[in-house]
């Protein structure tokens, strides 16, 4: 195989992919300039967002707000089973759980009263887990009290609720909140010791560990995190996923910035409508923090609500964690099937229509699932290469695969259609 090794040696002077560094498969935004623009309305708001956020929401656990309900159609078969009092306390906009498999770990952010970790938990069976984060503890004793009620009638108990910002997934504020009746604060000197006691607990005791969730849902909670923090947001979801996970967010976008005074307006913030993403810079959110194959699964048509003629409505993106690690050379090819004359992934690498394009092997991986594997062809080689003997691979450097490499070199072999073969029956190849 020495010539199919010569072959794909990567020429001198070229870039190499090395960890995550140059290939789509990337590890996190930080080649990505965040333009000002992105994940945020223009402006800041001046108001309290997490007072008005805190107020409405408690109040919204203890009685239905019809305000904040968005129409949406949850699979009847899982509601059965969920009290009248969670169902009426719907105040999503989506239904990411609709794209959760059996046996995952499932982290849904902002979970209100607890409906979509309910319904996640009979999907994923008694082999999955589902976690429920949210900030509010009015809403987390909704969730809570029904609990074991709710998991006595699916047959499983597999849902947790815990106290936290999905800003900050490591620190479990329950916990905090116990050290800090432990440790009052009565001066700076205090504040930095609580400080460094949550800065710890984040290292070593994490609420949401590194790299242990298969997919992040969310209904309608991102618009509600101050524009500040919502970098920080994106990047705590990309840090719990595990790789080859992905995220399915289902929230409020808006199709044109959100002027200053609906900004400042509380009750528009609190409501799920100042706090909108702009439509698109929603999903340039995923890209910066390094997500891959982006992908708008839901959109409502007509708009929830229209402001001084901007409209406002639910979207819902999923967008995958896809594996870290070398890119080798392990002598795989694929196909695209179209229709578009050429797509790039998000690194910019592209694929041409009908070209046998050279990729290494996590590209191969990564093309080999959702969501790329149905508009492409795989062509593996015909002799597999271990990965101590591969190569590094250039994925930056589109290159046409030989097709030697992944038929074989057996330049002596003919093998013809057998005669007879195309019979006038239409029985032809
Ligand atoms: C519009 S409700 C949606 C609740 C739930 N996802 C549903 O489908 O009914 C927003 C929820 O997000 C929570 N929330 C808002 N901002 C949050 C933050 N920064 N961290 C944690 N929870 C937050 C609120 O307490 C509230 O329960």
């Amino acid at each position: 195989m020495a010539s199919l090794r010569a072959q794909s040696r990567v020429p001198p002077g070229a870039r190499i992919a090395g960890y995550g560094t140059t290939s789509f498969l990337r590890l996190t935004a930080i080649h990505h300039p965040v333009a000002k623009c992105c994940i945020m309305n223009p402006s800041r708001p001046n108001i309290d967002i997490e007072k008005t956020v805190h107020k409405r929401y408690s109040t919204a656990a203890l009685e239905t707000q019809t305000a904040l309900c968005c129409p949406v159609e949850y699979d009847d078969q899982y509601l059965e089973i969920l009290p009248k009092e969670l169902i009426d306390r719907d105040y999503g906009c989506g239904d990411p759980s609709k794209y959760v498999r059996p046996g995952e770990t499932v982290l849904d952010l902002g979970s209100g009263g607890g409906k979509i970790c309910y319904i996640a938990s009979q999907i994923v069976g008694p082999e999955g887990r589902v976690v429920g984060v949210d900030q509010n503890d009015e809403m987390l004793s909704l969730a809570r009290r029904f609990q074991n009620e709710v998991g006595e009638r699916i047959g499983w108990h597999n849902t947790e609720f815990y106290k936290g910002h999905i800003q900050d997934l490591a620190l479990d504020l329950e916990r905090f909140e116990a050290y800090l009746a432990d440790n009052p604060v009565l001066n700076s000197s205090d504040w930095a010791r609580a400080e460094s006691w949550a800065h710890e607990q984040r290292q070593a005791n994490a609420m949401i560990g590194n790299h242990s969730i298969d997919v992040v849902v969310s209904n309608c909670v991102l618009n509600l995190v101050r524009p500040e923090s919502r970098r920080q947001l994106f990047t705590e979801l990309f840090r719990v996923l595990k790789c080859g996970g992905r995220a399915v967010i289902s929230d409020i976008v808006s199709d044109e910035p959100v002027p200053d005074h609906l900004q400042n307006d509380p009750n528009l913030w609190s409501g799920c409508i100042s706090g909108a993403f702009i439509e698109h810079d929603f999903l340039r959110a995923f890209e910066d923090a390094g997500f891959c194959g982006l992908e708008i699964v839901g959109r409502q048509a007509e708009a929830w609500a229209k402001i001084e003629g901007i409209e406002f409505r639910s979207m819902t993106v999923q967008a995958f964690k896809i594996d870290e690690g070398p890119c080798l050379d392990l002598h795989q090819a694929v196909i695209y099937n179209g229709p578009w004359k050429s797509v790039s992934n998000d690194d910019g690498c592209t694929l041409r229509r009908g070209e046998r394009t050279s990729v290494c092997g996590k590209t191969f991986d990564a093309y080999s699932q959702n969501p790329y594997r149905e508009q492409l062809t795989l062509v593996p080689p015909i002799h597999s290469v271990s990965e101590e003997e591969a190569e590094v691979f250039d994925c930056q450097d589109h290159q046409l695969r030989d097709p030697r490499v992944t038929k074989g070199n057996a330049s002596s072999l003919n093998i013809l259609p057998e005669d007879g073969c195309c019979s006038t029956d239409g029985d032809c190849c």
